[in-house]
């Protein structure tokens, strides 16, 4: 059985509209899955974190009932993602009877094993966050991560007996100094471990919109539920052939604020259920407007179809990915991603783009010449490798930067050459063995490129007079082809139009 890369998104609350920072988490997964698909087997999972006190709360407000008011919802966050070209293949909502079950069952293998036990809860609770804390960890008495007032809770409830796995815990994370990444959220994860861990409560009486707990007594905690869409998506004790292509997850992508949920928790979770630890969490940073990270409730949410329509998906999806190393923040506005989008899209991209293209309109009919030897492409013939290798790695700026030795190669062939010179000059034989080399330049950066931005590739591959279907494709396979003499190419208008802001 060949085993799939399987990468996973946060299921996200479905409290408010989506903001440009789930675009991000879910665009990041996509370039994964769509680069790992063009080596073998992918499956991309995101979904929608329907349970809980935030959402039950958001509905009220509302006027709905939460189940009314999550299907009015989701709609708009696979609309979102859809704008955003994002190829998920499975879209979990923690409300789907597929996951409920899942829930259920593992709550019944914990108890049978004795991994969970009844206890009081005192502490307290940040609804935000749908998070408890310590006394001692609160800063000025309210929620160490988002500011907000904690409300005291007293009840009885279900215990995972987390503290148990704390030198288990320990243990792989020392074995494996990579499974959490970038080493700032993994060393602060070991430092949590070193101060000991308290058992960790999975199901709440306060109020009903959740999993039922089997036998009654509550409903299951929305985070202990969240956590196992991972693998309820994939048929845990329901399908096993099918669980055991995907688990362990290739990449599990978060926001660095929930890493403790999934480098900690989750993986004794995992351990109880006789299952494996997934291979990499990848904790990434916030996008933040002045120092703030973004997010609905501080109120510096940003439009995200506004955006799209503003900048074109793929542009944005390129400075999501460009403007910073994925472990760290980054402030966004948006004269930066203006000002991306017009100096190496417009500028860098585009201008090669449209100058070969109409090079070859009006000197040989928009027609490929005849094949010939590619020395300049051949000193870059390491290219496609690095890229793959850093995509997959997770080193998106690499990747980018990488890439952009061949757009700024093939720029410089152009200046150095002059096409227009040779034409004018009647050097038949060189403008066409430029032009040759030009073409086949654009074909390789279309396949580079096409994870991260897949519509304006597509586009550039069409214009090329290349099969659609091959774009996306082996990328071994691809390396080796050539683009043919004789293929007929179309100039179109400019692929990144430049873009003026208002003056504000
Ligand atoms: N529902 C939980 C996750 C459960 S996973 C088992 C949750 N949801 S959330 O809607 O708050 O979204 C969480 C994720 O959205 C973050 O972890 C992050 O991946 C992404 N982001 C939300 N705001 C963001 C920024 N301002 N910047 C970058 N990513 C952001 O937590």
């Amino acid at each position: 059985m060949q085993r799939a890369y399987y990468v996973t998104t946060p299921i996200y609350y479905i409290s408010g509209n989506p903001h440009i920072g789930h675009v991000y988490t879910t665009v990041v997964a996509d370039v994964l899955a769509r680069t790992a698909r063009t080596v073998g087997p992918a499956f991309f999972l995101t979904g929608t974190d329907e349970h809980g006190q935030k959402v039950a709360n958001a509905a009220a407000a509302a006027g709905m009932s939460p189940q009314e008011w999550c299907d009015a919802l989701v709609p708009r966050w696979k609309l979102l993602f859809d704008a955003y070209h994002v190829t998920y293949d499975d879209f979990i909502r923690t409300t789907q009877p597929r996951h409920e079950h899942v829930v259920q069952r593992v709550f019944e293998r914990l108890r049978e094993r004795g991994d969970v036990y009844l206890g009081k809860y005192q502490g307290w609770y940040c609804v935000y966050d749908e998070t408890f804390w310590l006394e001692s960890k609160l800063v000025e008495g309210r929620c160490p991560t988002c500011g907000r007032d904690v409300q005291w809770l007293s009840e009885d409830d279900w215990f995972f007996r987390l503290s148990m796995y704390a030198p288990r815990l320990l243990e792989h994370f020392r074995a494996h100094p990579d499974w959490v990444r970038p080493k700032s959220v993994y060393n602060e994860m070991v430092a949590l471990l070193e101060e000991g861990l308290e058992d960790f409560s999975i199901s709440r009486t306060n109020f009903d919109w959740g999993v039922p707990l089997p036998g009654g007594g509550g409903v299951v905690y929305v985070w202990f539920d969240a956590l196992l869409n991972y693998i309820s998506a994939i048929g845990w004790s329901v399908d096993d052939e099918r669980f055991h292509r995907y688990w362990p997850a290739s990449v599990q992508l978060v926001g660095k604020e929930i890493a403790r949920f999934h480098t900690i928790i989750w993986p004794a979770v995992l351990w109880a259920l006789g299952e494996a630890a997934p291979e990499l969490v990848f904790a990434h940073g916030w996008i933040t407007v002045e120092g703030q990270k973004i997010g609905k409730s501080l109120g510096n949410a940003v439009d995200p179809f506004a955006l799209a329509h503003q900048f074109g998906a793929d542009s944005l999806r390129y400075f999501l990915l460009r403007e910073a190393p994925l472990g760290s923040d980054f402030s966004y506005s948006e004269e930066k991603i203006a000002q991306r989008h017009n100096s190496d899209l417009g500028n860098d991209l585009g201008n090669l783009v449209h100058r070969t293209l109409s090079m070859l309109q009006r000197y040989r009919d928009g027609i490929v010449p005849p094949a010939c030897a590619t020395p300049l492409l051949d000193r870059f013939s390491d290219v496609p490798a690095r890229v793959r290798s850093a995509l997959l790695d997770l080193l998106f700026r690499d990747a980018l930067e990488a890439t952009w030795e061949l757009v700024t190669a093939l720029n410089r062939a152009i200046e150095e050459h002059k096409p227009w010179a040779l034409y004018k000059e009647g050097r038949a034989s060189e403008l066409d063995a430029l032009l040759y080399e030009l073409c086949e330049g654009l074909r390789r950066l279309a396949m580079l490129l096409h994870p991260v931005m897949p519509e304006r590739m597509a586009q550039l591959w069409r214009r090329l007079g290349l099969e659609e279907r091959h774009l996306g494709g082996d990328w071994d396979v691809l390396v080796d082809e050539r683009i043919a003499a004789g293929t007929r190419t179309t100039l179109g208008e400019p692929l990144f139009p430049r873009i003026e802001l208002e003056p504000t």
